[in-house]
């Protein structure tokens, strides 16, 4: 590997993904109608994993034999260790489940701890897939939307008092950090929320599988451990799959520190399986968890320096667009309101004239109109590319070039 003047691992390298059945790569025909787009989109690394990782991988494939596997004891100490190590929080073995994903897992809990009917809250805008299984699942999706309060997205715990004592609300759908916005919750505002939530006998579901992604100087805290009242009525999310970019291997760790709630959990995915990981995935994470924390944390600074070029790329060639400032997570948070202000034409615009694929904001549902999710996690070449791209477009749109 080159050594960059800072950092042990070469975070500069373009690897070409094309033709690997890449989601990001391979299908945006299928999800934009163009080909020829950078995609900056789906929350995926344009990274290689660690070394460690492919090693480990490799040698187990020459094995040849990828028969039914189990999950090793080796594997529960793996995760037990990088959370007492890196957030200091003491995971017991029996409250770590398995699943292939953490959005099955949240259907999971839906399916478990809900009925057809009841209302379930989440903050727009937020990660899409929530509203899909919400309401693919028949149930009914209660927002309590995030406000922009200058540049900063705020809770608003009025209306979350207001919703969270309907008498149908029966779950509340955390995450932290935020995405798409990047806010990270503070253990004051993960406590406000707990205790509006518990005060109205809601279970909580803490998504925080980018929770190993944070800029310097932001503290996390894991929502279950605030007070032995939230653990006990909570179900967190994790997953290595953002961090050492294994999200194709397809395993999460979901932490249910209550026996009876982790009980229903496991009844819920035993009525349709799976509940055996496959043959690569616990040995990938078990070798990231323990031995590639040094390469993390030359990823955190590498990702810090591509914010900052895009933050002074931004103010330098598109003033118009407004950045919010990310506390975790590799994706940012732009406010494109001032280039175009219809959100269709402004993601035409974007693919067509621009040719970059972000993922357009009113996804995200109330309050991402007009907004864009950028992916940041790449090669700093191919960021620069794709601000040049749309420096370059937004340039000749202010001339009336792409507009209809
Ligand atoms: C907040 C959040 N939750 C869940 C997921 C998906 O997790 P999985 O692939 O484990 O289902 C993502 C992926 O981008 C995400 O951003």
């Amino acid at each position: 590997m080159v050594s960059r003047e800072k950092g042990k691992y070469d975070f500069d390298e373009v690897t070409d993904r094309r033709n690997t059945s890449s989601e990001k790569w391979d299908s945006l025909k299928e999800h934009f109608g163009y080909d020829d787009v950078l995609p900056m989109w789906v929350a995926d690394m344009d990274f290689r994993s660690p070394e460690p990782v492919v090693e480990a991988m490799v040698s187990r494939a020459r094995h040849g034999i990828f028969g039914y596997t189990a999950m090793s004891r080796k594997y529960y100490s793996s995760v037990i260790h990088w959370y007492r190590r890196r957030y200091s929080w003491n995971l017991k073995e029996d409250w770590i489940v398995f699943t292939p994903g953490v959005i099955p897992a949240i259907s999971h809990a839906i399916m478990a701890f809900t009925h057809p009917g009841d209302k379930i809250i989440v903050q727009p805008p937020v990660y899409y897939p929530f509203f899909n299984i919400i309401e693919a699942n028949g149930r009914v999706v209660l927002e309590n939307p995030l406000k922009l309060v200058d540049g900063h997205y705020e809770i608003d715990f009025y209306d979350l008092e207001l919703k969270a004592n309907d008498p149908k609300a029966k779950m509340m759908i955390i995450c932290s950090p935020h995405n798409p916005l990047g806010r990270i919750w503070t253990r004051n505002e993960l406590t406000r929320i707990g205790k509006i939530c518990m005060g109205n006998g809601l279970i909580v579901i803490s998504d925080e599988i980018h929770s190993d992604i944070r800029y310097p100087g932001v503290s996390f805290t894991n929502f279950a451990s605030i007070s032995r009242e939230f653990s006990d009525n909570s179900i967190t999310c994790t997953s290595a799959s953002k961090t050492f970019n294994l999200a194709g291997l397809q395993i999460s760790n979901i932490i249910i520190p209550n026996p009876r709630i982790r009980k229903d959990f496991k009844n819920s995915i035993s009525k349709i399986g799976p509940d055996l990981p496959n043959s690569f995935a616990q040995l990938a994470v078990q070798v990231a968890y323990d031995e590639c924390e040094e390469w993390l944390d030359d990823l955190l600074e590498y990702l810090k320096g591509n914010l900052d070029f895009l933050k002074d790329f931004i103010k330098r060639n598109i003033p118009e667009v407004k950045i919010v400032e990310p506390e975790g997570t590799y994706m940012v948070w732009m406010d494109f309101r001032a280039v175009e202000g219809d959100p269709e034409k402004l993601q035409e615009f974007l693919l067509k004239v621009a040719k970059v694929a972000f993922v357009g904001g009113d996804q995200f549902r109330t309050g991402g109109a007009g907004f864009e999710r950028v992916n940041i996690a790449c090669p700093r070449s191919l960021l620069e590319k794709g601000l040049q791209q749309l420096a370059g477009a937004v340039k000749a749109y202010r001339k009336g070039v792409g507009k209809k």
